[in-house]
Formats: C-alpha cells, sequence, structure tokens
C-alpha cells in the first residue's frame, strides 16, 4: 500500500538537495543537480506501476518481457518552477503524456486564480503525476489539483523536492486520497511563506531571476 508522505532519503538524492540549498550553488548547476533529483524521484514514484509483457525476439531466443504503458503515464508541470522537475522526468519516461496547468496568488484575496490550463485528451487513462518543486502552503498544488479532478485523471500523485509541514497538512486536508512523494520534510514556513531551512525562490533559483 502506498504511503501518503514518501520521504526519498536515497544518499544520492540528499546529497545533490543539499547543493541545491547552498545559496552560491548557481542558477546552471541548481538546474542540473534538479535535472538528477527529478529522474530520481520518477524512479521512485513510478515503482509500482503496473507491467504489460508482450512476446519478443532477443538475439538468441524469444521470450515474454515486460514493459510499462508509458503513453498511460502524464506528467503535470504546476508553471512555473515545475518544469524543472518536468523535464529530467520527461527524459526518462520520453513517451508520457504532458500537461501544464498556470495559477498565479491573487494579492488581495490571496486564492490561486488559474490562468492556463492544458491537459492531454483521455486523462481518463492516465496515472497522472503532478509536480511543483515546493509544496510550501499548499495552496497551487490543492488547487492545481481540484482542477485535475475535475476531468477525472485515472489516478494521482503529487512529487516535489521540499514540503512544509503546514504544506503537507493543508494538501492532506483537501486531499487525502494523493500520495506525496518528496526529497525532505523542512521545519516550517516563515512570514512570508518560504520554507525554512529551504532553498529559496525555486523558480529564481533555476532561472537566475528576482
Ligand atoms: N516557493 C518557493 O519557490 N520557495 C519557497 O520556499 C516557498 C515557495
Amino acid at each position: 500500500m502506498t504511503k501518503l508522505v514518501n520521504v526519498v532519503k536515497h544518499p544520492l538524492v540528499q546529497h545533490k538537495l543539499s547543493i541545491m540549498r547552498e545559496k552560491q550553488t548557481k542558477s546552471p548547476l541548481f538546474r542540473s543537480l534538479l535535472n538528477d533529483v527529478s529522474k530520481l524521484l520518477a524512479y521512485e514514484v513510478t515503482h509500482n506501476m503496473p507491467l504489460t509483457h508482450k512476446e519478443i525476439e532477443t538475439p538468441l531466443t524469444s521470450t515474454s518481457a515486460p514493459y510499462l504503458e508509458c503513453q498511460e503515464i502524464c506528467l503535470v508541470s504546476i508553471l512555473r518552477a515545475g518544469n524543472g522537475l518536468l523535464s529530467g522526468m520527461l527524459e526518462l519516461i520520453p513517451e508520457a503524456r504532458v500537461g501544464h496547468v498556470g495559477l498565479y496568488r491573487d494579492p488581495t484575496t490571496h486564492e490561486a486564480v488559474e490562468y492556463y490550463f492544458k491537459m492531454p485528451p483521455q486523462i481518463e487513462e492516465c496515472d497522472t503525476i503532478v509536480v511543483d518543486p515546493m509544496l510550501a502552503t499548499g495552496h497551487s498544488a490543492v488547487a492545481a489539483m481540484d482542477r485535475i479532478k475535475s476531468i477525472n485523471p485515472k489516478s494521482l500523485k503529487f512529487v516535489c523536492l521540499l514540503a512544509a509541514p503546514e504544506g503537507i497538512d493543508y494538501f492532506h486536508e483537501h486531499h487525502p486520497d494523493i500520495p506525496i512523494y518528496t526529497a525532505a520534510v523542512d521545519e516550517c514556513l516563515n512570514e512570508r511563506k518560504y520554507i525554512i531551512p529551504g532553498l529559496g525562490d525555486a523558480g529564481d533559483r533555476m532561472y537566475g531571476t528576482q
């Protein structure tokens, strides 16, 4: 049975995450590490996906070989930082379908407002993996899941790099059925809703913006 919060403690993930946390790590290295970690997270999030056997010929004999139905996996990036996790996962699962969700935070109501939503057809056939590096308050992840659930994917999982306890609680209050995969659960949010100790603004760290 899948746990609701899966912390990927593999030493390679933890080592690369520590370098990403360092404030002197510049964007090119940060992106390259995120790309590596996204593949290791993809390895974990797909670990119990079903395999279909097909008869094949090796150079020596015929055999029944297991295959993942990669076209029935949909990767969904929450813009813009989600793209940093998406690209590495797509390198590992190039046949996966891809969706994007764009949300911004209304400055007065603080609600997540959708500005972009593009999903592949036949999502009801797809095991859907939604990615966003930072689960902070959880507001955008919950809004994205609300919207994606409305189009009935076959299953849903959420992958992030770092999660705050507050974000996990908020997420599971609204979506107790969706498992979270993360490289670490940090201490808390600060008054500006940044994850502590965290790594700063993931989008800014990736693209050198501020
Ligand atoms: N988003 C980020 O990019 N970083 C945080 O610490 C919180 C939200």
